[in-house]
């Protein structure tokens, strides 16, 4: 996404942000505070920090984390958290000298970006020792791309397409996170949580309804609320069970792209 883009729709995401958002599991944060540790790495830049949801149980847990953003209005609802060190930029060109913090991380974000190697050479440019990301893996089997969890996402698709929105809702985060991994294979994946999770299917249309989801759902509010309510009647009452598996991901280096325009 661009980067006026970006600033626009998370500005108006961050009211809504928290509150559609599932936090990472709490294994996942415990986990990655000691994959820091086992590498004694105590300066963190986290790229795309949002709304803190990440840098500040990090802080809470000793970590010296700085955190930037290119919408203000995340960077507001981070600040309200008490977090002290929260910059304005963007994740193609940070505003930091070579080598600023031990590691760049990651959470929720690389899927975003157009150029996620851009990223990541941005990233590795600041981070000493690389870059960290935050990664949901796939609860499903090798050659299924139909995951249980995701019929809601696929419900509303239809009644978008419907209602003449084709092509909305494609491939989702762990879709995309799942390309970047393959495209630009890290050092080391370590898995920080694994469980089974149940949840009502009708919980992700909530969110949607909240138009939690504007920067990739270009449609008008009355369109969306009849998809939505469409795709209510034929969830009911029903609940899905997956596994929710967290990992954090580590490239030691950028990956080998052409330098970004500066
Ligand atoms: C999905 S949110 C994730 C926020 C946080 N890491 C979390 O997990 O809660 C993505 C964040 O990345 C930021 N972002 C996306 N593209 C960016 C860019 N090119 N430069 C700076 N920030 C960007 C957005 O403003 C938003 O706050």
């Amino acid at each position: 996404m661009a980067s006026d883009d970006v600033r626009r729709d998370f500005d108006t995401l961050s009211t809504v942000y928290d509150e559609t958002r599932q936090p990472l599991e709490p294994a996942t944060i415990e986990g990655l505070r000691s994959y820091l540790d086992e590498h004694r790495w105590t300066t963190i830049l986290e790229v795309g920090v949002g709304t803190g949801r990440v840098a500040r149980p990090l802080v809470d847990r000793g970590v010296r984390v700085v955190g930037v953003d290119g919408s203000r209005g995340m960077l507001g609802r981070a600040a309200a958290k008490g977090l002290p060190y929260l910059v304005r930029g963007n994740a193609y060109r940070l505003p930091f000298p070579d080598g600023s913090f031990d590691a760049a991380l990651f959470v929720h974000v690389l899927h975003i970006l157009d150029r996620p190697e851009l990223g990541l050479r941005e990233g590795a440019r600041v981070g000493r020792h690389g870059v960290l990301a935050i990664l949901d893996l796939p609860s499903w089997g090798e050659g299924t791309d139909r995951p249980a969890e995701d019929e809601p996402r696929r419900i509303v698709r239809e009644a978008l397409a419907e209602a003449g929105y084709p092509n909305l809702l494609r491939a989702g985060p762990r879709a995309k996170e799942q390309e970047i991994l393959r495209t630009y294979p890290p050092a080391e994946i370590r898995v920080l949580s694994d469980r089974e999770v149940s949840e009502p299917l009708s919980r992700r249309l909530d969110a949607l309804e909240k138009r939690a989801y504007r920067h990739v759902l270009h449609v008008p509010a009355d369109v969306l609320t009849r998809a939505v309510a469409a795709a209510r009647a034929k969830v009911g009452t029903r609940t899905v069970t997956y596994r929710r598996n967290e990992a954090v991901a580590w490239w030691s280096d950028a990956p080998g792209v052409p330098a970004p325009p500066r």
